[in-house]
């Protein structure tokens, strides 16, 4: 343990009796015990014992400005009594819907919810209605939220994958309605000839096909061009609704996201995170004929409560603008490239078999020297090693995600200095792992 962290390790005790696990999503849960944090700022987090972290989780890739930006802040506090949830529509999300389609240009409208689940399930429910069809097709290894039906074959057991040819759909939780999981069909990621198979077989019962144009929840593993341009026309040949999950490419990978990207079009898209620097507000865009759907009438409900909430439409106003020329996205892809090669030519001297894959902000290390191309060969990564050297990370005051397959973030604010202190931490890790390599560990 680096760090004192008793009081950490006490309010997990308090926690534990009121609180499964401690914590409020599983994600957050560590052994012995999770970390309560108290403040963040710029690049910085510090927990309840005053210990200060370098952040790369930053809010699972949502914090791009930083945490704390004070234009977002500023905005926020603004509209803080004004009288919040008023069950109306408020008219600050005219505006900051009128901002995202000028951002995002190859979407003709676009609606507002809380969360990323909650978009999907909405993308859904408006696929099944236009086409009359029930089932979905996703990527092995992908996450799209905890919904019964896209919740499935994420973070699936490498020993229960089935073929390529036709993997198994794998819940991804208990509990899950076993009709939704099995109405999934799982396509192998990158690889079109597969793909185009499984989805032609299927295609009389799909109603939509959903791809993270990115695997991010599992590192960071870019689809080919050739992949989504192939999903884009096989979609249009048999009348299937083509849904991007852009949670984390959204306005990460450019400012319009991966569609702009890769140049290749959707029929819905859907938004979270990065749109409001972290504050919840997600979002379901789409081209005219099927977003029309959702409005009032004998077509799919689109309701919530907190929908285009003021304090998260607040935050997106502000966040918006600052997304918008794509210069920040410029920062980050060379940040990012910085922090590869810097991981690369640090590991390579050591004879260490490792990657540093990332883009947008993004970063995963493999331990592997296996090409990543999908959810299989990032399951290579040696565990042990990946835990070795998160482990030297955190001695050096770096929060990072301790799953091998999960992904790392910087913002705006992980500037010069930041790097350079990601940089040394990178050597120090990597001299722990060449030393557990020598000592026989590995
Ligand atoms: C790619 C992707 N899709 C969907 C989701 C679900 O979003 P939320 O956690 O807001 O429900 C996430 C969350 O991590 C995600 O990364």
């Amino acid at each position: 343990m680096p760090f004192n962290t008793e009081k950490s390790a006490e309010l997990h005790k308090r926690a534990y009796q009121v609180i499964p696990a401690g914590v409020n999503s599983n994600t957050r849960a560590r052994k012995p015990y999770p970390y309560y944090f108290r403040r963040a700022r710029g690049a910085e987090v510090w927990d309840v014992d005053g210990n200060r972290y370098l952040d790369l989780i930053m809010g699972n890739g949502a914090v791009i400005l930083g945490h704390g930006d004070s234009r977002v802040q500023d905005a926020v506090a603004r509209v803080l009594d004004t009288g919040l949830t008023i069950g109306v529509e408020w008219e600050g999300a005219v505006e900051v819907a009128e901002q995202f389609l000028r951002i995002v240009r190859t979407m003709d409208l676009v609606r507002f919810s809380n969360t990323g689940t909650e978009a999907m399930m909405h993308a859904l429910h408006v696929a099944r209605y236009a086409t009359g069809r029930v089932g979905v097709a996703k990527a092995e290894g992908s996450y799209h939220g905890w919904s019964d039906e896209v919740f499935v074959s994420a973070w699936p057991d490498v020993n229960c994958l089935g073929s390529l040819d036709a993997p198994i759909s794998l819940a991804g939780s208990a509990g899950l309605h076993p009709d939704a999981v099995n109405s999934v069909l799982v396509l192998p990621f990158n690889d079109i000839a597969r793909t185009r198979a499984l989805i032609e077989e299927h295609a009389h019962e799909l109603a939509a096909v959903i791809v993270e144009p990115v695997l991010i929840d599992i590192g960071y593993i870019p689809a080919t061009g050739e992949y989504l341009r192939a999903l884009r026309q096989i979609c249009t040949k048999h009348g299937i609704v083509l849904i991007f999950d852009e949670l984390l490419t959204g306005f990460r990978l450019a400012p319009g996201g991966a569609q702009e990207y890769y140049d290749v079009v959707p029929d819905l898209a859907t938004y979270g995170k990065a749109l409001a620097n972290g504050y919840p507000i997600a979002a379901l865009a789409g081209c005219e004929e099927l977003m029309r759907l959702t409005e009032p009438g004998n077509g799919p409900a689109f309701v919530g409560t907190f929908n285009g909430h003021a304090v998260s439409v607040a935050a997106a106003s502000a966040t918006l603008p600052l997304l918008a020329d794509g210069s920040l996205q410029r920062t980050l892809a060379v940040r990012t490239e910085r922090l590869r090669r810097a991981f690369a030519e640090a590991a390579e001297p050591l004879g260490i078999g490792a990657q540093l894959c990332g883009g947008g902000g993004h970063l995963q290390w493999y331990f592997t020297a296996v090409s990543i191309r999908d959810y299989r060969s990032a399951a290579t990564t040696d565990a042990r090693l990946y835990a070795t050297f998160v482990a030297a990370l955190a001695n050096c005051g770096i929060l990072v995600g301790s799953n091998p397959l999960s992904h790392q973030a910087i913002s705006l604010a992980h500037d010069e200095h930041v790097l350079e202190e990601l940089e040394l931490a990178f050597h120090s890790g990597l001299e722990a792992v060449a030393n557990a390599r020598s000592a026989g560990q590995d």
